[in-house]
């Protein structure tokens, strides 16, 4: 049953990729297809640095062909056009005007922002219920991994205690989890101003590399019989995804609800010099020596080991551009194909765990504006046989 705060609100669009931009005009974007081409063009004329660029669009264009589903987890599907959309409930934001991330003057934002709210909220109250139908004993951290100034953790913590809400009379926490003290700190500002019950929103200053600090803030449960966590992420841009998939490993296993951003950024590797700014951007989102990609053998098998980095870079660079110079549809067909490859990789590796690890029922949607805005697809999992992994079957 849908809890009462949902009311039938139809579904809005949201601004899009090149909104604006004519689909006759040709946008350059620093792929690996042109970046030495714009630099040489002037140097080599415009037929060869136009021959050249084709070549390269060609090989990327093979190189996605050669992706098909084989061997894919049998939830997962490898459509040729979209990932499917997740359906879920809008909220009632006049009700809920405290936790509601719209800001007035920037709607296009605002009604993004509450659609990744509501598709949260949706996912991780299915994963809830199904933890507390199991036993009611059982405290519940909810570790948003990546949280920024809080716009997921703010407004889900304050759905979660709302009065009306069957979650404020069990024991949920959500666990802010970011290396950016300065965004904790307009987080806690924000939280400030709700009527939050005592501990119902932490915040925890770490790298979501640091495992055993983020451990040590959950670890507390009070007079519960049982701890559990579920593991949420927002836009965690490059390596910070894996590393929130990595945390919900070292949970005990426990059920994630990621939507990844930027991927190329995972391919810097982490510099531990003593002088390197470790919060620097790169830094926080480069991988850390043992995450390393292709993060799957499903797609280890489909690249093939020659030049496999290689190809696996490529990849990852057009998921975050698409391929140029090409027109606004095509660039978003590019990136779309590419970004699908990237997020199946990731929860297949989740699929194909091995050792102590358990295998990951896993499953790929999108939030519904994804078709136009970039970074909307959703990766749920949980582990393989449990009562969450059914009930995430069902939505
Ligand atoms: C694009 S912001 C998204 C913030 C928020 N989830 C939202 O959707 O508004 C990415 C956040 O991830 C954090 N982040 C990136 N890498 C991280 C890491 N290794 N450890 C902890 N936080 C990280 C950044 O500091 C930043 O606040």
């Amino acid at each position: 049953m849908l809890p009462s705060l949902f009311v039938a609100v139809p579904l809005m669009g949201a601004g899009s990729v090149g909104a604006g931009i004519s689909d006759t005009v040709r946008l350059s974007t620093a792929t690996p297809s042109n970046l030495e081409g714009v630099g040489t063009a002037a140097a080599e004329g415009p037929s060869r640095w136009r021959q050249r660029t084709q070549r390269r669009r060609q090989r990327t264009e093979e190189l996605l062909e050669s992706i098909s589903d084989g061997g894919l987890a049998p939830s997962l599907r490898f459509e040729d056009v979209d990932v499917p959309a997740l359906e879920f409930p809008t909220i009632d934001w006049e009700r809920h005007s405290a936790v509601d991330p719209m800001i007035p003057g920037k709607e296009v934002r605002g009604l993004r922002k509450r659609a990744q709210v509501e598709a949260f909220y949706h996912v991780l109250t299915g994963i809830l219920d199904s933890i507390y139908a199991e036993e009611s004993d059982v405290k519940t951290t909810v570790i948003d991994a990546g949280c920024g100034a809080g716009n997921l953790a703010v407004s889900i913590a304050g759905l979660l205690a709302d009065a009306d809400s069957i979650y404020s009379n069990r024991s949920v926490e959500v666990l802010a989890v970011d290396t950016n003290e300065r965004a904790l700190d307009r987080l806690s500002a924000r939280s400030a101003l709700l009527d939050l019950p005592p501990g119902m929103l932490r915040t925890c200053c770490a790298d979501l590399a640091d495992r055993e600090l983020i451990r040590s803030a959950i670890e507390d449960s009070g007079d519960h019989q049982h701890h559990r966590a579920v593991v949420v992420s927002l836009h965690a841009c490059g390596a910070a995804s894996d590393m929130a998939m990595e945390l919900a490993y070292a949970c005990n296993d426990a059920p994630f609800v990621l939507c990844p951003c930027c991927t190329a950024k995972s391919l810097t590797a982490r510099v531990q010099d003593g002088k390197t700014d470790q919060n620097a951007s790169f830094q926080r989102s480069g991988a850390t020596s043992d995450i390393t990609y292709p993060r799957s053998s499903w797609l280890r098998s489909k690249l093939s080991e020659r030049r496999l980095e290689k190809k696996y870079e490529v990849l990852a660079k057009v998921a975050d551009v698409g391929l140029g110079p090409q027109t606004p549809s095509e660039q978003r067909a590019h990136q779309r194909r590419a970004k699908r490859v990237v997020e199946l990789d990731r929860l297949m590796s989740a699929a194909e765990r091995r050792g102590d690890g358990q295998r990951y029922y896993v499953r790929l949607a999108r939030i519904h504006d994804a078709r136009v805005y970039g970074k909307g697809e959703v990766l749920i999992g949980s582990p393989e046989g449990g009562a969450v992994a059914s009930a995430l079957a069902m939505i």
